[in-house]
């Protein structure tokens, strides 16, 4: 009897890890670079909530905002390591894995309002550039819009002329260094956690982006004047671990996928107006002065830009081009 109570004990004892392991949840580490209060931001806490709901608690998101866990660069590399399960970094973030086709995106004057983003990128080409990304061991899951750039510095930005010698901050993409080459200004990549400040210190006299990301970064603290100018796009690429991935009991990974899809839907319907509220803050704070472009300013922007498509070509391939031309429906010269 005794001998059979130490087996029951011993057995207990050894199947305890395992009965945990059982029981304890996946942990997915969701990284960006971008604050909660933002469209991204948003869009990873939502899908936290749906992901853990569905998944009865079998699942646990770990969101890390603003860089806290990496920044660009290296996020994508944590990504291909394990080290993190799951990003969404802007599209024209690609290229140093060899991936340049994203940059099509990045083009200046390439969607003519949000609805056209959105069509095309549910359409051929966002599943076509998804493909690229599987020979480098991740998978890319949805879209997330985050509307169109503004541009700022120290001083009013309405003629190309303006942008002449000024230092600009970009992201990433050559596509951008491209076209603010041609506004005849010196662009330099930074990692985004480090803009604020090197706008503060006059390491770079200016920079692009988005409302939310000026509002929720402060950079409308360092920044005099800023042109509305929509210019450019920015979306990106919610992407996971492939292994890690394929690895889910398939279960869960059809829970994570409903969850995924219902976030992005959520996600893309708040970025127009989260963008407006983050301009209506930038506004009263009154720190910096907002400008807009006349119809002629714009041209003469278009215009000065338009060399970038030429250029492109060189980039990104023709192959891109062309989907993008097809889906748009507009001629890429
Ligand atoms: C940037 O680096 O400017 C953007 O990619 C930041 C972001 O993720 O919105």
């Amino acid at each position: 009897m005794r001998k059979l109570l130490l087996a029951v004990v011993a057995a207990a004892v050894l199947m305890a890890p395992a009965v945990a392991q059982a029981q304890s949840p996946i942990s997915i580490k969701f990284s960006h670079v971008v604050a909660n209060d933002t469209p991204k931001g948003k869009g990873a806490l939502k899908f936290k909530e749906l992901a853990e709901k569905y998944t009865d608690g079998k699942v646990k998101i770990e969101v890390y905002p603003n860089s806290s866990l990496y920044k660009d660069k290296e996020e994508i590399e944590a990504l291909q390591l394990g080290s993190v399960q799951m990003l969404a970094p802007s599209t024209a973030k690609f290229a140093p894995l060899g991936i340049k086709e994203f940059e099509a995106l990045d083009l200046p004057w390439l969607f003519k309002d949000d609805e056209t983003y959105a069509n095309a990128m549910k359409g051929t080409v966002g599943k076509w550039l998804f493909q690229k990304l599987e020979a480098k061991g991740i998978s890319g899951l949805a879209y997330w819009d985050n509307g169109f750039h503004m541009v700022s510095s120290n001083r009013s930005l309405m003629k190309p002329e303006d942008f002449k010698g000024l230092k600009f901050r970009i992201s990433g993409s050559k596509i951008a260094d491209q076209y603010f080459r041609l506004m005849g200004s010196i662009p330099q990549i930074m990692a985004f956690s480090e803009v604020y400040q090197a706008l503060q210190t006059g390491v770079v006299d200016g920079c692009e982006n988005t409302a939310s990301n000026y509002w929720t970064q402060k950079f409308y603290e360092v920044q005099k004047d800023i042109t509305v100018s929509y210019h450019a796009h920015l979306q990106y690429a919610v992407i996971v671990n492939s292994k890690f991935w394929s690895g889910l009991p398939p279960d869960i990974r059809a829970q994570l996928e409903k969850a995924m899809n219902e976030a992005t839907d959520y996600t893309n319907s708040i970025a127009r107006q989260e963008n407006e509220d983050a301009l209506a803050e930038i506004k009263k704070a009154g720190k910096t002065t907002l400008h807009y472009l006349t119809d002629a300013d714009r041209k003469a922007w278009q215009e000065a830009m338009q060399p970038t498509y030429k250029w492109a070509k060189g980039r990104v391939g023709q192959e891109v081009l062309d989907l993008v031309a097809k889906e748009l429906d507009v001629k890429m010269n």
